[in-house]
């Protein structure tokens, strides 16, 4: 029988399966800097896949978990400095700072490419590097666009295959010579010496996010990381789809898309920007309460779409993604049983807690904790160490990652190639105070402003303090690959492509009260907004005027099946007009720094909001 290091050596130093000339020149170019031992192309199949995953249990990368319970799941622990987004190490590095703008780092690309050339000179020294052809959305469909990913983590790879279409159906696209391929480079930055053993989770403390607008170029060193790493996902999809879609009339955001059926048959789409954390996995898994019946949602995409007006002038969204990375600290069987249940088998779990019969724990997963286990460091952790130390046994943004096409609620749209018709985008934070539980935006340009000037309290899903408010435009702060002032002209000027206009909403699931609880039960009760933000996308319900948008009346909601007080639920939609000034005084903290790209709309639509306050 072969084993899996026979079906790996095969691959190596074989004939490209590509003709593309440009592509091979690349990879020649850059293996010839990076040094590696030897460059494996990417097939993508399920063979290539086990073999790679055997290696990874070699080399300690991955722990393979109980068979009977977690049939073809992983486990991996990262180190302790290398656990999520680095932020402050994310470069825009286009030929003029004023490109992108002051919400972004920026560098001179000149010096930025010598500063990487040295980085990589080497630094995938007695690795292999991998070829990782992918596909943003199904091979094939206009909306879809291709980048290839040379990486010297097989971890990388293992994920990539679930995160996104790879492999030799890509190669077949990329021959085609249609499209034009987004050059990607990642490396660990940990090369090993002759005969050296590897660590299970090679990284640099040196760490490097960057990407080239205008050449379309993402390089990343250092980490091995989520979003920076899985260069598909935040670094293409987000950073640099950004500035393609502004130059060809589309938006790549931060959203969710879900589909909303009534008993009655009738779909509407929504996607929804709600920042990291915040809630987008669990909205787009909805499970609506029973007592409502005949509702249903259906998952399209959970963190990316890809959105761009058809020719009749309405706006059609695209998941470009094929799997979810999802947070698994407050994942659960009862606030996210779909999630649970996609999750179940074939998922590969970073920086949660390994049971001692070979199983995953993380917070939130059951009420009760194992009595024993190890934790995200690989240290025993038991419930009451945890009192003792206040130490959680998974990492706040300690993930799953699981094929989309296991979610029991996967829409059966989510592929199409032409994708789905949006009918509301919905914004939201996380803000304990001021922000009400739902109101809609008077119309696109007041939408928009409420999308630019949306707060959060930041996660663990970045490294840094967490839970301080920051102003998060259309959750793209991080993401928004050029100046966030031109982004908002772009959203404005979109709408002149439209005949329908989706209707634009807020939301906050997070307001709490003097003891600092939840106020809203949140999760699958959300069903009950999300059902009255589709009464008023088909003109179903009144709503009731406020200062700053239409907001529902305690009678517009179905309440069937649960018992919400009026006082409650007119507390969480309360306008407090003292809070609201100091509210938007502070919308003036971002709209300073972005003063000199800033649409008119945006201060037109800030005087109004004052006036009526
Ligand atoms: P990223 O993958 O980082 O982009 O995050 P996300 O926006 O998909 O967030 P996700 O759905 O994973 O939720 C993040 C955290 O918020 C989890 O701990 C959830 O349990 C919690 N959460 C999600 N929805 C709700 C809600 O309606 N109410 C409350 N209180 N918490 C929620
Ligand atoms: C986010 O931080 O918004 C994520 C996780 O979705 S990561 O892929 O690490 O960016
Ligand atoms: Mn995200």
């Amino acid at each position: 029988m072969k084993t899996a290091q026979d079906v790996l050596a095969e691959r190596f130093q074989t004939e490209p399966p590509t003709s593309n000339k440009h592509l091979i020149r690349w990879v020649e170019k850059m293996a010839d800097l990076c040094r590696p031992e030897s460059i494996h192309w990417v097939d993508g199949s399920k063979v290539e896949y086990d073999a790679i995953c055997d290696r990874l249990v070699a080399t300690g990368t991955f722990v393979r978990l109980n068979k009977k319970q977690w049939p073809g799941c992983f486990y991996a622990r990262s180190v302790p400095s290398d656990v999520a987004r680095v932020e402050d190490r994310t470069f825009i590095c286009s030929l003029s700072r004023d490109s992108a703008g002051p919400t972004n780092n920026w560098e001179d690309p000149f010096v930025m490419r010598r500063r990487l050339k040295q980085l990589f000179r080497g630094c995938m020294q007695g690795r292999t590097m991998y070829v990782l052809p992918f596909s943003m959305g199904p091979v094939g469909s206009p909306m879809s666009a291709i980048g290839v990913q040379l990486t010297d983590s097989a971890y990388v790879v293992a994920q990539m295959r679930t995160m996104a279409r790879i492999g030799a159906p890509v190669f077949a696209e990329i021959d085609k010579d249609e499209k034009r391929v987004v050059p990607c480079m990642h490396s660990v930055g940990m090369p090993l010496r002759p005969g050296q053993t590897d660590v299970p989770w090679p990284c640099n403390e040196t760490k490097y996010i960057v990407h080239f607008p205008e050449t379309r170029e993402i390089w990343s060193y250092g980490s091995g990381y989520g979003g920076n790493a899985l260069l598909s996902k935040k670094c293409f999809a987000l950073r640099i789809a950004s500035n393609i879609a502004r130059d060809e009339g589309w938006m790549a955001e931060h959203m969710l898309i879900l589909g909303v059926e009534s008993p009655e048959g009738e779909k509407t789409y929504v996607a929804a920007a709600f920042p990291s954390a915040c809630g987008k996995t669990n909205f787009a898994m909805l499970i609506p309460p029973k007592a409502m019946q005949g509702w249903k949602v259906w998952t399209v995409g959970d963190d990316i779409a890809w959105i761009r007006p058809d020719a009749r002038g309405r706006l059609r969204a695209i998941n470009p993604e094929a799997g979810f990375f999802g947070v698994a600290p407050g994942t659960g069987e009862k606030t996210n049983p779909v999630a649970m249940a996609t999750l179940a088998h074939n998922s590969i779990f970073t920086n949660v807690a390994l049971t001692r019969d070979g199983g995953v724990w993380w917070e939130g997963m059951t009420e009760k904790p194992p009595a024993e286990c190890l934790d995200w460091r690989g240290e025993r952790w038991t419930p009451e160490i945890g009192k003792q130390t206040g130490r959680t046994a998974a990492h706040p943004n300690g993930r799953f990652t699981a094929p989309a096409s296991q979610c029991p609620t996967i829409d059966p749209d989510w592929e199409s190639p032409d994708g789905v018709p949006i009918s509301a985008i919905i914004f939201g934070g996380r803000r304990s105070t001021t922000l009400p539980l739902v109101y809609q935006a008077f119309n696109w340009s007041s939408g928009v402003y409420i999308g630019a000037t949306m707060g959060s309290e930041t996660t663990a899903a970045a490294s840094g303090a967490v839970g301080q408010v920051r102003r998060d435009p259309m959750a793209m702060l991080p993401f928004c690959g050029y100046h966030m002032g031109d982004y908002f002209r772009h959203w404005i000027k979109m709408q002149r492509e439209l005949e329908v206009t989706p209707r634009i909403f807020h939301v906050n699931w997070f307001r709490k009260d003097d003891e600092g609880k939840f106020i809203w039960p949140g999760y699958g009760e959300n069903m009950r907004i999300l059902r009255w933000i589709v009464d008023r996308v088909h003109g179903r319900t009144q709503g009731r005027e406020t200062p700053i948008g239409w907001v529902p009346h305690y009678d517009d909601i179905d309440w069937s099946g649960i018992e919400f007080s009026r006082t409650t639920f007119n507390g969480l939609l309360e306008i407090d007009r003292i809070a609201w000034k100091k509210e938007v005084i502070s919308h003036e903290e971002l709209f300073i720094n972005l003063h000199d790209h800033l649409p008119p709309e945006m201060i037109y639509e800030r005087e109004l909001l004052i006036c009526r306050l």
